[in-house]
Parts: structure tokens; sequence; C-alpha cells
């Protein structure tokens, strides 16, 4: 395997800005947080985007601002997530009451998994938030119907979009289909800058108290909760730079996806498309599913892998670490990569 890429116009605009940083010095708070949250706003068409330090660190305080403003005390997560998400919660002090079945096809909860969690919940909705991650780059095909749903309950939806910057469903971003969403830029994420994540909201009283929070509300001094999640300029900048160039990474990682798609399609191999019925992903991960078998007994030859999406479950879904794998798939794969994979997936099915 070889280093991970970005494309050259990225590297190229974050060296013929770094050292305007330097010479303003302004090395926090400053005008690359300002562009990357335009930037956002205007990607992903939300009124809301404030930049943070990480994810995890915008999902604490989305849900510390919900327990302190919304009286939410009470958290469900998926079955298929990052085990952080499960501290996320614990470390914003909620209960967390239940992990949402997920299914082998999609990775993610259904409309069904989520409603026969709500309706299995003792407590009460007003005190609920429904935490849901998007799975492998692609949107939950569901968050539509879930979304309404936890409207009309009165729920909390907030969206784990770390995986899944840059992708649509129906058109409409990631992140942005329920209450508040955070995206990751994470070193191993599909769109990646080393570190960094993005809350987006179209609340304006989210936005507001999440601005506030992300420097101890030491301006206005009103409330009693916040820290220092802020992103640093030089950071910021990086994200501007990969962000601008998103669509070049997904188009080329689509580019890779067809040709395993090529692959899987004439040897009948069920994998996750993340170009169907208006729900495009950016391919983070090219997933194949082995529905009866255990995916090691079904394609025994495949060694060219890259991490499952999760090698455990949190809840139930117990299956389904075991009947998916990921095949390679960066920007720019190296061609001999993507060609021993697929050797390999036909040496296993004797083709
Ligand atoms: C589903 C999911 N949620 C949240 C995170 C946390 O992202 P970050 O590392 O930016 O905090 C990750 C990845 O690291 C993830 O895979």
């Amino acid at each position: 395997m070889s280093t991970i890429k970005l494309p050259k116009n990225s590297i190229d605009f974050f060296k013929s800005n770094q050292n305007k940083i330097f010479e303003s010095g302004n090395l926090a708070e400053g005008p690359w947080n300002e562009q990357l949250s335009k930037k956002i706003k205007t990607i992903c068409n939300v009124k809301n985007a404030i930049c943070v330090n990480s994810n995890g660190s915008g999902l604490v305080a989305l849900l510390l601002i919900y327990k302190e403003y919304y009286g939410r005390t009470d958290v469900m997560i998926q079955s298929n997530t990052m085990y952080g998400v499960k501290t996320i919660t614990k470390t914003a002090g909620y209960n967390l009451v239940d992990f949402i079945d997920c299914q082998l096809k999609t990775l993610m909860p259904s409309f069904d998994d989520l409603k026969k969690a709500v309706d299995n919940y003792k407590g009460k909705v007003k005190q609920l938030v429904v935490l849901l991650s998007d799975i492998g780059g692609i949107i939950n095909p569901d968050i539509e119907k879930i979304a309404k749903f936890c409207k009309e309950k009165n729920i909390i939806l907030l969206e784990d979009a770390a995986h899944s910057f840059g992708s649509t469903l129906n058109k409409k971003f990631s992140g942005t289909f329920g209450n508040a969403g955070v995206y990751s830029y994470y070193s191993t994420k599909a769109i990646f800058a080393g570190e960094g994540g993005i809350v987006v909201t179209d609340d304006n009283n989210i936005g507001n108290l999440m601005k506030d929070f992300i420097a101890y509300d030491r301006f206005k001094q009103k409330m009693e909760i916040g820290c220092n999640i802020r992103l640093p300029e030089i950071q910021a900048l990086m994200i501007y730079s990969v962000v601008k160039e998103y669509k070049e990474i997904i188009k080329n990682k689509f580019k890779i996806a067809e040709k395993y798609s090529e692959t899987c399609n004439s040897c009948n191999i069920k994998y996750i498309s993340q170009n169907e019925n208006s729900n495009i992903g950016n391919y983070y991960k090219f997933t194949i599913i082995s529905s009866n078998k255990n995916v090691s007994d079904f394609l025994p030859k495949i060694k060219t892998t890259t991490s499952k999406v999760y090698d455990y479950s949190l809840g139930n879904s117990k299956e389904i670490p075991n009947k998916h794998l990921c095949l390679p798939i960066w920007f720019e794969l190296e061609e001999n990569i993507s060609d021993k994979v697929i050797k390999e997936i036909k040496e296993s099915l004797g083709v």
C-alpha cells in the first residue's frame, strides 16, 4: 500500500496561502475560519457552519447545548458506528438508552429499526436525542422519513456526518437532515485534511449558541457551558484547500468504484452502491456484502483490503462485522492495487 494523497491544487493552494497566516499574526480566530464557514454554507446550502477541532468535539458541544437549553438527557445511537460515538454521549453526561439495530444492506438503521427503538423507549420523548451516523459515505437512505418522524415526535435528531461530507440525497447535503450535523476531516475520511470538523445547522439559535460555546462564551458571558474547541487558522486553511477540491476527489473515487462495480456485477457480488435512488455518496468505503456466509469464506483469496467499516458492533447487529469487507479506495489509488484486488476476487470465485 502507498501513501494517501491529496489533489495537487489543494497542496498548491495551501502552500501559497500559509505564509499570509504567519505574516498576519492571525493564528487563531481569523479569516480562514470565516472563509471555511462561508464555503461550507454555500456548498451545503445551510444557514450556519461552525468550525471546530473535530467531529467529536462538535457532537459533544451539541449534546451539551441540547441538555442545557432544551432539557435533553437521554440519547440513542446506532449499533454499527465508531466506538467513540458511545464515549461522546457519556462525555456529554447523557444516559445512553439504546443501540439502534442496523441493516447489513446499508450498515445503518432503517426507519423501522429507529421506530422500534423509539417505541421501546420508556422515558419521555421530549428528553430524547437520536444521534445517527451516516456510514461508509452515503447518507442513511431512510433519513428523510426518520427526520419527519423525529420532528413530529419532538425528538432531536443529530446527524453524525463524519463519513459523508459532500454526499447528497435528493440533492440535499449530508448533515442537513436533522436539527444539526457534524462533518469530520480526520485523516482517514473520504475528504480529509488531518483533523477538524464542522457543525452545520439551519437552526439559528443552535448556531449562535455553538458560536459562543467554542470560545467559552468569554465575550457575552451569558452561558454556563463552553470550552475552547476552536479550529486553528492553519488547519482551517488546510481544510479549505481540500474542501475546494471535494468534487475532484469524489469524481476520482467514483472512477475507482466503477472498476470494482463492474467486477462485482459480473461476478454476482453484492456491494453498497453509492449512486442509487438519488443517494450519491463520496465512496468513503467500497463495501462488499456477503448475505449468507461470512465474507472471509465467500471471498477467501482477498487479501488486499482496507479495514472493515467496523470490526465490532456496539449493540445487536453482530453479523455486520463478519459479513462485509472494504476494498481499497482513496484519491488516486494506484492502478496496480485495484488490479490486484480484482484478481483476488476472481481467484476467490474461481473465475
Ligand atoms: C462514525 C464516526 N463518527 C465520528 C467520528 C469522529 O470523528 P473525529 O475524529 O473528527 O472526531 C468518526 C471517526 O473518527 C466516525 O467514524
